[in-house]
């Protein structure tokens, strides 16, 4: 095992399967302990013993992100369990695809609900305690705030007003939690992943699959530890002077 976060603590949302899954794995790797966050606790079983195999402290909650009241319940609930969040991943996504002509308000609010919505509430509920966040000497350790963007959040996507704008909109926090937050050293990145395989996209059909394979230079599909890998450099103190940055990691498909 690695131990470049050893002794942190990391909230990870969306957590029971897919990227999410990966990140908390990757993070148990590298030392630190995973607050395990998925619509419904139990969900989260198969996540928390693969992190507890690493030997690191793992707890299941469940929380729905876009519920103000069951984040803020959740936040209070990891740091009574683990003493701080240091690291916060904001992860879950759903897509409810369709052309906007003829997209439902119901389709449209509940992506954004989710995707940007849940991203700010988490956001705001660790802004005040990572701040409070000491270090042994009694020097501001602040924190990390990690949001999962998307490749199409950057260009757009036909089929995806809903998503898309949700995606736009996590990178535009992105970059204003850095502002906001910056000075108590608190840095705040996002990781657009391109293609990458999971339950999320091994629905499309065949076709689609190829037209954006014809998109990338690497000439593969990303895999959850790609943006895990990338989630486990902005979290690590190799990425200490890193904030406020959209990191792309698409195989090529866009810069
Ligand atoms: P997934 O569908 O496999 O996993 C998403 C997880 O979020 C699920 O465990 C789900 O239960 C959870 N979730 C959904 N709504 C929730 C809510 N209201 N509260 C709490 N948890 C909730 O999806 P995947 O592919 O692992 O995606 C993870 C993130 O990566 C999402 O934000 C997605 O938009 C983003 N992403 C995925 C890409 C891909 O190609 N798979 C590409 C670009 C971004």
């Amino acid at each position: 095992m690695n131990s470049s976060l050893k002794g942190m603590t990391a909230c990870v949302t969306g957590a029971a399967r897919g990227i999410g899954a990966a990140i908390a794995k990757r993070l148990a790797a590298e030392g630190a302990n995973v607050a395990v966050c998925d619509l419904k606790e139990e969900w989260c079983a198969e996540t928390v013993a693969g992190l507890e195999a690493l030997g690191v402290k793992a707890k299941a909650y469940g929380v729905n992100v876009a519920v103000s009241s069951e984040v803020d319940a959740c936040v209070k609930a990891v740091i009574a369990d683990f003493g701080s969040i240091d690291i916060m991943v904001n992860n879950a996504g759903i897509t409810k695809d369709g052309l906007l002509m003829r997209m439902s308000d119901d389709d449209w609010d509940a992506v954004l609900n989710v995707n940007l919505k849940g991203t700010f509430l988490f956001t705001r509920a660790v802004s005040r305690p990572m701040m409070k966040n000491k270090a042994p000497d009694g020097t501001q350790k602040g924190g990390v705030i990690i949001n999962i963007a998307s490749v199409v959040g950057i260009m757009g996507n036909a089929g995806q007003a809903n998503y898309t704008a949700s995606k736009g909109g996590v990178i535009a926090l992105t970059k204003t939690t850095a502002k906001e937050l910056g000075s108590r050293n608190i840095r705040c990145n996002a990781v657009a992943p391109g293609f990458i395989q999971s339950k999320m996209t091994d629905v499309l059909p065949e076709d689609v699959k190829k037209a954006y394979m014809d998109t990338i230079p690497l000439k593969r599909f990303g895999t959850a530890d790609d943006i895990a890998a990338a989630v486990a450099w902005l979290a690590s103190p190799d990425a200490s002077y890193v904030t406020g940055q959209i990191v792309s990691v698409n195989g090529g498909m866009i810069g």
